[in-house]
């Protein structure tokens, strides 16, 4: 796993307690400090239960806290004792999983052990990822106290459903890793540049049907606009993520997938109202079948044709309305050639009435389509380019939205 460019340096305080998903705490203890997170590992007794404390300061490369009477401060922590030490100066405190024990004493204040301590002491974001079987996170009391956490502004990750240790299925999962790193990241992205923006953000290669069975559509994997909504969630924004592709969540965004230009066009328009910024990094097909096969078409021995038509122009609509609303503020397209990569570039940013455009190379094979790398040139309405060298998509994302924070600027 890379670094993180949200995580990087972040202190994030990490209490585990006692539950059978204390072995997921470890990779995601070990996925934050890839990251380049300082992590932090605050164990309860009942956690030394089911994983070692060697485990996290194996993966954390950090000393691990469990006795709050033993406990002294290091790793460069601004007081020798402990949970002062860990408390000041953490950028977030995350308990996961907590158990309906810690999160009884949490909401009630109390201070028996290391990380409820710690807790009591900390002024940092609170998330808390419940995890316990058996219909617990249901019972009243542990929904109050779920209510008296969320009410002193600390967040309560939903456990998921599905089949618990204990054999029963209900809801008490602790989510995944790629999840929890995606709460931690909208949390530590609240206050960023961009927060109280909301920024429209497509992605993937839209889908064409031609009958039930088939449809028309391009080489885009959507993982570019997805890289760029992520880095805007990281920027504190509210993000509409509008999806043809099929990608995993992406928390703190609302998610709205769909299918044709068509689709991507009314969705986009949707949502459009009070937007600061709309980035267009969906590759929406230019041309879809002039009519739908209501049944699958069956092959014959002859030649088939295909009338094909031309599909919505999504950033001209755009750009029509902008004229009588005024939104988007800043809009963003994208440029895929095979050729002239400035020159058609730069026509593009004309037509379509662009404030900055993202060109790529298609035919670089470690650039565009369906590769975890690319390399961009910005073009400007200004005439000014900057070259983005070969990179992450999500070094890339970033790029792109810091350069729209500046336009919003
Ligand atoms: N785009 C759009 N609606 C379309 C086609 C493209 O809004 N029907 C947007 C894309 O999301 C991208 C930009 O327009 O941000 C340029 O897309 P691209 O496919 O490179 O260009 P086209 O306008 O389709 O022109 P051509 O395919 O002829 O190069």
């Amino acid at each position: 796993m890379a670094i993180i460019a949200g995580l990087r340096d972040k202190r994030i305080i990490l209490g585990v307690c006692g539950s059978i998903a204390a072995y997921k705490a470890l990779d995601l203890a070990s996925k934050l400090t890839q990251a380049g997170a300082l992590v932090d590992v605050v164990m309860t007794d009942a956690a030394q239960r089911f994983v070692s404390p060697l485990s996290f300061q194996a993966v954390s490369g950090r000393p691990v806290y469990s006795d709050m009477w033993r406990a002294e401060a290091s790793g460069g922590l601004p007081s020798h004792i402990a949970h002062v030490g860990l408390a000041e100066g953490a950028d977030l405190l995350l308990i996961a999983p907590a158990t309906a024990n810690t999160i009884a004493k949490l909401a009630h204040g109390m201070a028996d052990d290391m990380l409820s301590v710690t807790a009591l002491a900390a002024r940092c974001p609170l998330l808390i990822a419940p995890a316990m079987d058996g219909g617990m996170a249901e019972h009243p009391a542990t929904q109050a106290n779920f209510a008296i956490l969320r009410g002193r502004g600390a967040q309560v990750i939903e456990p998921e459903r599905g089949r618990l240790a204990s054999g029963l299925h209900g809801r008490g999962r602790l989510p995944e890793t790629a999840t929890l790193l995606g709460h931690i990241r909208r949390a530590l992205g609240q206050g960023g540049e961009l927060t109280g923006r909301k920024l429209l953000i497509t992605a993937g290669g839209t889908r064409e049907a031609l009958d039930p069975a088939r449809y028309i559509s391009n080489r885009s994997t959507g993982k570019q606009g997805y890289a760029i909504a992520q880095a805007a969630i990281d920027a504190g924004a509210d993000v509409v993520f509008i999806s043809a592709a099929d990608l995993p969540p992406l928390v703190g965004a609302v998610r709205v997938d769909v299918d044709s230009a068509q689709a991507m066009l009314e969705a986009v328009l949707a949502h459009i109202a009070g937007c600061s910024a709309l980035i267009m990094a969906a590759a929406v097909a230019d041309y879809r079948p002039r009519s739908v096969a209501e049944q699958k078409i069956k092959k014959s021995d002859k030649a088939m044709n295909l009338p094909l038509e031309r599909t919505p122009d999504i950033l001209l609509a755009v750009k029509a309305q902008r004229v009588e609303s005024g939104y988007p503020t800043v809009v963003v397209g994208f440029a895929a050639e095979s050729e002239n990569l400035l020159e058609n570039a730069r026509g593009k940013l004309q037509a379509k009435g662009l404030d900055l455009l993202a060109a790529n190379d298609i035919t670089a094979e470690d650039a565009g389509f369906a590769v975890d790398t690319n390399r961009v040139v910005l073009l400007d309405s200004d005439g000014g380019t900057q070259e983005i060298e070969l990179a992450s998509k999500d070094v890339i994302g970033a790029a792109i939205i810091k350069r729209v924070g500046r336009l919003l600027d």
